[in-house]
């Protein structure tokens, strides 16, 4: 669920199990992750998310990922928030 690049603690993969989603565990699990960056002292969270899947970018548009980057010729876009 993590690797650290530079200040930013990067989230790889994100997925709640098909019968449980829209439920809150997306938004926990990304909680956690956050709470373990500041842990380890990351100041930024980010993540990919793909052109293709606009309700998983949604979910990370309100809880304050903003687009930071396309990624050329992966259909893909990495997003990121400041934590402090
Ligand atoms: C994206 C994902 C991890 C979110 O987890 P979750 O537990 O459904 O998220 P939450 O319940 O905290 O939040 C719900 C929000 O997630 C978004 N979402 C994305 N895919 C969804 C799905 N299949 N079902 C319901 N909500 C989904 C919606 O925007 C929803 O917000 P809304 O209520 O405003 O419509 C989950 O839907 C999932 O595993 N999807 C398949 C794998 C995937 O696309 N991973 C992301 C890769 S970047």
């Amino acid at each position: 669920m993590k690797e650290g690049l530079g200040d930013e603690f990067h989230i790889a993969a994100l997925a709640a199990m098909p019968q449980s989603r829209g439920l809150g565990t997306g938004s926990k699990m990304i909680a956690f992750a956050e709470e373990e960056a500041l842990r380890q002292r990351f100041t930024a969270c980010s993540l990919t998310v793909s052109l293709g899947n606009p309700d998983a970018k949604r979910l990370y548009e309100r809880l304050g990922y903003r687009v930071t980057e396309e990624l050329p010729g992966m259909s893909l876009q990495r997003m990121r928030k400041a934590l402090i």
